[in-house]
């Protein structure tokens, strides 16, 4: 979006070429995509939950936004995406545009997942949006998205992962 600030409009550099080659690809297919929002320091978030809160209050608006210092969008690895044509922007009538379609599909492949599924709001405590992308790599992407399982579920196996790897001092 050309519209909004460099830094709303940045992702984390690790992951600026991934952002290339799905936007590529999604393009190759027939689908011109763009991202929405990015990047959002703290203030940034705040402006968007005090926003929301001031009409819906606090605990309404925290099942959409993040509070400041709880955004996945604070780390510059989630983005918000569109199509181009802002057809269903932030809505979840996006799950059905032919966009939204190839990247619940494919982005795994890429190594986003869809965060915040529609059957899965009680475990990720937000709303779902068909939108919103988070960078876990392709292999952890792939193993979600053939599990079904949440960054959420999936997170106390993966620690456990890690704290065994570490005493057998294999990493
Ligand atoms: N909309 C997501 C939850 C965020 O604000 O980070
Ligand atoms: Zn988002």
């Amino acid at each position: 979006r050309t519209d909004k600030s460099n830094d709303e409009r940045s992702v984390r550099s690790d992951i600026a070429q991934v952002e290339v080659d799905i936007s590529t690809a999604a393009k190759a297919d027939g689908y011109e995509l763009m991202i929405g929002s990015g990047y959002r320091s703290a203030a940034l978030q705040s402006v968007y939950f005090n926003s929301l809160a001031s009409s819906v209050g606090d605990e309404a608006a925290n099942q959409s936004v993040a509070r400041p210092g709880e955004s996945e969008h604070q780390t510059g690895l989630a983005i918000d995406i569109s199509t181009l044509s802002y057809e269903c922007y932030l809505d979840n009538c996006f799950a059905y545009t032919d966009g939204g379609q190839w990247l619940a599909k494919n982005s795994y492949k890429y190594g986003f997942i869809l965060r915040y599924p529609e059957d899965k709001t009680d475990i990720t405590g937000y709303r779902y949006e068909s939108w919103h992308f988070r960078y876990v790599g392709v292999d952890l992407a792939t193993a979600l998205y053939q599990s079904g399982l949440t960054l959420d579920e999936a997170w106390p196996y993966l620690q456990t992962a890690q704290e065994t790897l570490i005493k057998n001092d294999a990493i």
